[in-house]
């Protein structure tokens, strides 16, 4: 484990590396980790982008597991949109500004984070590598980076929060039985969590027709401690249920799987802290748009008045870019951590995290944006 955390460390200064930019060619990569579990080393050497983490990941982990988060709902369309809205966003660059220091960081809830990429939350991480979420926090951790964790974790939230060393939010799924909720919110803030994420996109799960076919389900050893059931639910879920968690939550509440501009100003009405413009990731219905599409509405809606997260297929620091330019604070990832967790534990999470933190690096300094600050819809080519 020291040895795992040593290279940890190591790679982490190596890649991340602040504000200060290597010079084109100079290689990025100098870890040499150990698997902590089975001794054998785990080689990332070859892994440049994220995208390479989906391919490795493939081979290392079960069917059943690299479907589970590989897929998304029905045809995915929605899955391909996300990527390819992003991909057809032009950049429009400035030259000759100074871009020797650059300026990441980004103030959310009264933390200034050094990085607006936070990890997404995403289920059953001991599904991915055995050390599960605890893994996914270290290497959180590791690279400075916010953690929402999942209301569908395999790991106790107390057990994640005693080896986070950087803030965690609590992505909440709220069920029939409200007085479970309750306690669960309770525990999550009695934690040390910094934020309460509402997922409101989910009355239902989608038609996930590729995990029907593997048939997926929880292997015997793994379970989920706040998980209730994705069945159609008895009490359902509505607005008076946000206020209702405003009631008693002590920390902002955010709603998460917002793509309506209506919806953005009802959840402002309703006393939300702010809003996370998200499709989930296409799992859920399929043919809704790129989630960087819905986001200039909700952006010209909320028009400042409280802080817009988003995801959906950010892969590319040019894409932490442009969903910065066309109005997110911040952005969230969730399928690449669930494949660097597969590949590498900790080390992996902490890698994609670097990688992906360093490519917003260089995207700014080539557009010439030196702080989030600067970074407006001037840098999309219209
Ligand atoms: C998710 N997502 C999700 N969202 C949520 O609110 N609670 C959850 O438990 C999960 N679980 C989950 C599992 C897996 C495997 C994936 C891929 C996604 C959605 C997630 O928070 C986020 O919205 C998307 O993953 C972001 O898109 P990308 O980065 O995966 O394209």
């Amino acid at each position: 484990m020291e040895q795992t955390r040593r290279n940890l460390l190591k790679s982490i200064t190596a890649l991340a590396g602040g504000t200060m930019l290597p010079l084109e060619g100079q290689s990025q990569v100098t870890t040499d980790p150990i698997d902590s579990k089975k001794g054998d080393p785990i080689d990332l050497s070859e892994i440049v982008n994220l995208f390479d983490f989906e391919k490795m990941a493939e081979g290392k982990m079960t069917k059943m597991a690299y479907e589970y988060v590989a897929s998304g709902a029905a045809d995915e369309f929605t899955v391909r949109w996300n990527r390819q809205a992003l991909d057809t966003i032009k950049l429009n660059p400035t030259v000759l500004t100074d871009v020797t220091k650059l300026d990441t960081s980004v103030s959310l809830f009264g933390h200034t984070s050094p990085s607006p990429i936070l990890i997404a939350p995403t289920a059953f991480h001991k599904i991915m590598h055995p050390e599960g979420e605890l893994a996914t926090a270290r290497g959180a951790s590791a690279a400075s980076t916010i953690y929402v964790v999942s209301s569908f974790t395999t790991t106790p939230i107390e057990e994640i929060a005693k080896v986070a060393t950087q803030p965690l939010w609590f992505q909440l799924y709220v069920r029939d039985d409200r007085a479970f909720t309750k306690d669960v919110v309770q525990k999550a803030e009695s934690q040390g969590c910094r934020a309460l994420c509402v997922t409101v996109d989910t009355p239902v799960s989608g038609a996930r027709n590729r995990q029907q076919r593997v048939k997926f389900k929880l292997p015997e050893n793994v379970n989920a401690p706040y998980m209730v059931s994705l069945g159609p639910q008895k009490t359902p879920l509505t607005w008076k249920d946000i206020e209702w968690l405003k009631s008693f939550a002590k920390i902002p509440v955010l709603v998460k799987g917002v793509l309506n501009p209506d919806d953005a100003e009802r959840a402002i009405q309703s006393g939300v802290s702010g809003i996370i413009v998200s499709n989930h990731s296409g799992r859920n219905l399929d043919t809704v748009p790129a989630t960087i599409e819905a986001l200039p509405r909700i952006a010209a809606k909320v028009n400042k008045r409280v802080p817009i997260l988003m995801d959906g297929g950010i892969r590319r620091g040019t894409d932490v870019l442009k969903a910065i330019a066309l109005g997110a604070n911040a952005v969230l990832v969730g399928k690449p951590i669930c494949f660097g967790l597969a590949c590498g534990g900790a080390e992996g999470v902490a890698k994609v995290l670097s990688i992906l933190k360093y490519e917003f690096e260089l995207a700014m300094a080539l557009t010439g944006k030196a702080s989030i600050a600067s970074i407006d819809s001037s840098v999309i080519w219209k």
